[in-house]
């Protein structure tokens, strides 16, 4: 992989940096030995085969073959470039890096973006205060009194109020220059006339925070009937996504990992409902229907996904739009519709938390409620069969491979619709006379474990950990003994890993091996192997003198042939330099 990087610098990084505890943040990892192994956020898994070691510091699933150090790791979850990710693990462990090897525009952007959160932030400090504190926002604490929304959560959620006024932040921020606030969407330029005013006014603030903790907006609830709209979000800036945004991700992260799962709701005030009766692991998405990414930040965190929805129409389809991102993504998903009129938010408060609770576990799989509610909408009529399946195949073109999910899917749904599974594999696949279905992608071949000869395999585990030996190796007669390409493959990739990085760790030969399988292959040895072998030397001698050995036998072996063929031709001079060197040989192999 190219790294437009000093290398020094990157060691420096990597060497700092907690593997296990950047990974950990974003995947559940359980301690295994000496490694951590969980599930794969690269692809979708139910039995874990993502593995990290601390020891040496990369990380690799056996499943899909991604690999890397830490700076792989955050490239392709956050999906960064080098230089970002590099910049936040320095900039979190305190490693100065040098200034010219971000470009001045990358600079400038990122800069840009550090102001943004930080303006928002100061904002949501001073909303929070105003609301504890100030006279002007006694309405608002009745208000959030009168719904229950105890101190605490208050506290928590960092909750703030924007007063009736068209200039309270140009007046409590004299110093921040206009456009940046107009850039972070907190005030508005006026159309006419010049000057700006507060986007927020008389609105109950929930600030907007990311996983880790920065401010990327607001979203703000009227305080009276007739204001609108109801809620008021910050606009989309170069810092806030609504559609890859969570409300409440940030305070609901641990919960979720304690417990396994989260709840996904549509609103503020039920997400903090539920966290002020007990319900920690919850988050809402901004208004917006959930998106891929909203359902990838969650598999970095959740075993399974609730999805919680207002008893209504809307709820129910929202409902079956989010069955293909799950499946997809392959994170399991339950749901709970509340009864018609109800949200989380009502509905805790009139039945309590004990009621909601005993709903959240009785929760069907969304694939099964789908199919409850598409037989509730269609029937079991010829007709309406023809049309749930015409609204089943999207769902099941969305399962990426035909593993047990999909079969399980099928054998699901072809019991209720009374087909057998495999006539609902065929009219899904296009068969009955309906329109043929959207390809679904290939499903990833399964994996065969690595070729490799007996004696291959030992060279090559011992060269992973003790690259410097390669060259000792191939002098003694390594390339010899290779015959499997993949051998062949591996070799290659440490001449060029000591090329291009000679000074880099064992596990830098992750990075120059295209095959999974190889990849595989070196990431046991390295997970498996302690750091320092403390018999290494007597190993690689005794390796040395097998190489030595073996090249002996095969040019014996060799001559013994050639011997042969100038006695069948008579040659007595040829014989006799053959038997010469054969007799040298074998002195030498002795000696
Ligand atoms: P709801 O209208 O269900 O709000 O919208 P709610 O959370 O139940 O609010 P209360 O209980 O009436 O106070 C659900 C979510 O949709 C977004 C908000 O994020 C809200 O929490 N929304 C709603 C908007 O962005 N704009 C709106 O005008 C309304
Ligand atoms: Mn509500």
């Amino acid at each position: 992989m190219a790294r437009p990087a000093d290398e020094g610098v990157v060691q420096a990084v990597k060497e700092a940096v907690d593997i296990v505890q950047v990974v950990g943040e974003v995947v559940n990892l359980r301690r295994t030995g000496a490694n951590y192994l969980g599930l794969c956020p690269f692809h979708g898994e139910k039995t874990p085969s993502f593995t990290v070691s601390p020891a040496r510091k990369f990380f690799h699933c056996f499943g899909c073959g991604e690999s890397g150090d830490v700076l792989t790791f955050v490239m392709r979850h956050q999906n960064l470039p080098f230089w970002e990710a590099l910049k936040q693990l320095a900039g979190r462990y305190h490693i100065p890096l040098p200034e010219r090897e971000l470009s001045h525009q990358e600079r400038e952007a990122d800069n840009r973006r550090q102001e943004l959160y930080l303006v928002n932030q100061r904002a949501a400090d001073l909303y929070h205060d105003l609301l504890l504190n100030d006279p002007r926002a006694a309405l608002a604490r009745e208000y959030l009194a009168k719904r229950r929304i105890p101190p605490e959560i208050i506290t928590r959620f960092r909750l703030g109020y924007a007063p009736e006024r068209w200039d309270f932040l140009s007046k409590a921020l004299p110093d921040t220059p206009p456009e940046l606030l107009v850039e972070a969407g907190l005030i508005v330029a006026r159309d006419s006339g010049g000057g700006f005013y507060d986007r927020f006014r008389q609105r109950v603030l929930f600030p907007i925070i990311n996983h880790s903790g920065r401010h990327l907006g607001f979203g703000g609830r009227a305080l009276s009937d007739g204001q609108q709209p109801k809620y008021l979000n910050s606009p989309e800036t170069a810092v806030f996504t609504k559609g890859r945004t969570l409300f409440g991700l940030f305070q609901a992260k641990e919960a979720i990992r304690r417990t396994g799962r989260a709840v996904v709701v549509e609103g503020n005030f039920d997400l903090i409902s539920l966290v002020a009766a007990g319900i920690g692991e919850v988050v809402a998405p901004l208004g917006t229907a959930l998106t891929p990414q909203h359902v990838r930040a969650l598999k970095g965190y959740a075993g399974e996904v609730v999805l919680l929805f207002d008893g209504d129409a809307a709820g129910v389809k929202a409902a079956l739009r989010a069955v293909p991102l799950f499946l997809s993504a392959r994170l399991p998903a339950r749901v709970v519709v509340l009864p018609d009129g109800h949200d989380p938010d009502t509905f805790i408060n009139q039945y309590g938390p004990a009621e909601l609770t005993t709903r959240l576990e009785a929760a069907l799989s969304l694939p099964e409620f789908a199919v409850e509610q598409l037989v509730a909408r269609h029937g079991l009529g010829l007709e309406g069969k023809g049309r749930i399946l015409e609204e089943l195949r999207p769902l099941v073109a969305a399962i990426d491979d035909k593993d047990l999910q999909r079969s399980l899917f099928i054998s699901h749904f072809s019991r209720t619709l009374g087909l057998t599974p495999e006539q609902l594999g065929q009219a899904l696949a296009g068969g009955l006379g309906l329109p043929p279905a959207p390809p679904v992608p290939a499903p990833a071949l399964p994996r065969q474990g690595i070729k490799l000869t007996d004696s291959e395999r030992h060279l090559l585990a011992f060269l992973v950990l003790y690259p410097a030996c390669l060259d000792d190796f191939v002098e003694a007669g390594l390339l010899e003994v290779m015959a499997s390409p993949a051998a062949f493959a591996i070799v290659e990739a440490m001449r060029e890993a000591a090329r291009q990085t000679p000074d880099g760790g064992a596990e830098r030969l992750l990075d120059y091996l295209a095959g999974p399988e190889e990849r595989d292959f070196v990431a046991a040895q390295l997970i498996d192997a302690p750091t320092n072998l403390p018999e290494r030397e007597r190993e690689a001698a005794e390796k040395i003198g097998w190489l030595l050995e073996n090249r002996r036998k095969t040019r014996t072996r060799e001559l013994t042939t050639r011997i042969k063929e100038a006695q069948l031709q008579n040659d007595q001079a040829l014989v006799l330099e053959l038997l010469t060197e054969k007799k040298k040989l074998s002195l030498g192999g002795q000696g």
